[in-house]
């Protein structure tokens, strides 16, 4: 109940969830299903405690990734970045949790694998720039809009964590 109040709130006041409600928007794209890194990248969120509210395989059009990478549009590699992100489906994912955002970004490691640490996901499981496996939104503002835009309302599960009291204190 209380989750589907908090719900409404965010999308009426387009807030963005805070403190354990705190939600960021987690892709596998299309390199990271090819590779079969899907039930990797899940269980390391799962493993951490954080919790899946949004998952679905999608081809993404290629409108809802230019809006997605609006920011990057005049990068010279944005061109290849949509064909890369359009070459196959995505896992797109909602997952929840205290500091999800930056500690998701922690976990992916950085967006050139050469500098990523091994123990995050592209420190581990890739090498190039262009097909580094996975996307994290970037900030709180931004996971809010990531999230509406891949995201309709009604796929956003509310479930209660019956592990919460073991993982908050
Ligand atoms: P993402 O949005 O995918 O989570 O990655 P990010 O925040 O770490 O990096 P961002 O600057 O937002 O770049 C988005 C994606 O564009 C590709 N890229 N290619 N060739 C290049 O120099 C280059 N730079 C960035 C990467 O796939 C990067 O994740
Ligand atoms: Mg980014």
């Amino acid at each position: 109940m209380i989750c589907l109040f908090l719900s409404i709130f965010a999308y009426i006041f387009q807030s963005g969830w805070t403190g354990v409600n705190e939600r960021t928007f987690i892709a596998v794209k299309p390199d990271g299903v090819q590779r079969k890194l899907v039930g990797e990248i899940l269980h390391r969120f799962e493993r951490k405690g954080f919790k899946l509210v949004g998952l679905k395989l999608v081809q993404a059009s290629e409108e809802l990734l230019r809006e997605h990478y609006w920011d990057l549009r005049s990068k010279p590699f944005f061109t290849g970045l949509l064909s890369y992100m359009s070459s196959g489906p995505i896992v797109a994912m909602v997952w929840e949790g205290l500091d999800v955002v930056k500690t998701a970004r922690k976990m992916m490691g950085e967006t050139n694998p050469a500098d990523s640490l091994p123990g995050t996901i592209r420190g581990d499981y890739c090498v190039e720039v262009g097909r580094n496996v996975i996307h994290g939104s970037d900030s709180v503002e931004s996971a809010q809009k990531e999230i509406s835009l891949w995201f309709h309302q009604n796929e956003l599960q509310c479930w209660e964590n019956s592990a919460n009291h073991w993982i908050y204190n």
